[in-house]
């Protein structure tokens, strides 16, 4: 599948989904929001691929936030699509049986904030910014980012970057429990791709069902929540997975 906006490498078992606007630091036109659903849905599809890396093209930027150029004019009933738009991608990041790692390899501003926090971890280059600077045009977050900001870092600290609209370090952002590790920028890709090919080499199914566990049960009560893991608990024993697990160990 070919996209304007994005380019998909495939370099089994793992693929690399990179936002290819580098002009525009990699900003979020609805275009390119709609490729991102288009791309995971097909790496979900394709059994070659076990582990998806995302980051932005150049070294400048993951994602800058939305493209505000596509702002001027509009109206609220135009504006709730996108935002929309946003929202399914995500869902379908946290909803897909495959690990999605964010290397974040510059700025990660509102929507690349958002987005990066629809994958299953993320890891940066020391050089990395992270903020929701919505705040700071007359708007709030719209992809996520009033939500999942603060199951990721807590209520507090997600009120302070949302409210505040500040940038912060990759270092503060590992601090807070937003990043996963940081790297020295010319490490980043190397270092993601090894713990990418890490996870690839993980029984697929058995992490599938712990990626859907922690997913589905994150916003349950306890007792539904325990549910869902003795379902997803139970699923591994239909798979032949387990059984070479067991009879390896
Ligand atoms: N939407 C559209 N274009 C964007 C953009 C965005 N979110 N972020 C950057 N760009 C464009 C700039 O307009 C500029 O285009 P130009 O070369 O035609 O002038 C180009 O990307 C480079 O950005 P620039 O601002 O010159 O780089 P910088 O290093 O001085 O600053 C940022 C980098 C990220 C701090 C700054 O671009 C910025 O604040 N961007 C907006 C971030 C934001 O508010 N995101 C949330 C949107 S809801």
């Amino acid at each position: 599948m070919e996209f304007k906006n994005l380019t998909v490498e495939i370099e089994k078992p793992i693929a690399i989904v990179t936002v290819n606007r580098p002009k525009v630091l990699n900003a979020l036109n609805l275009e390119t929001v709609s490729e991102l659903g288009a791309a995971f849905s097909m790496l979900e599809a394709n059994a070659d691929v076990r582990a998806i890396i995302m980051t932005g093209s150049g070294e400048k930027a993951f994602v800058a936030g939305a493209d505000i150029t596509e702002f001027r004019g509009k109206t609220a009933p135009e504006m709730i699509p996108f935002a929309k738009k946003g929202h399914d991608v995500a869902r379908i990041m946290e909803s897909m049986g495959k690990p999605i790692i964010a290397a974040v390899n510059g700025y990660a501003l509102g929507g690349g904030c958002e987005m990066s926090m629809a994958c299953d971890m993320r890891f940066a280059a020391d050089t990395a910014k992270f903020g929701q600077p919505e705040i700071l045009l007359g708007l709030i977050p719209g992809m996520g980012g009033t939500q999942r900001l603060a199951r990721l870092v807590g209520p507090g600290i997600a009120r302070e970057l949302v409210y505040g609209g500040e940038q912060i370090t990759a270092q503060r952002a590992y601090e807070i429990g937003l990043v996963n590790r940081v790297y020295p920028a010319a490490q980043l890709m190397e270092e993601t791709k090894k713990f990418a090919l890490k996870l690839a080499a993980k029984p697929s199914h058995a992490l599938k069902m712990a990626k859907l566990a922690m997913n589905y049960g994150y916003d349950l009560s306890l007792d539904n929540a325990l549910m869902v893991e003795t379902q997803c608990f139970a699923q591994c024993w239909s798979h032949p997975d387990l059984e070479e697990g067991v009879s390896a160990f």
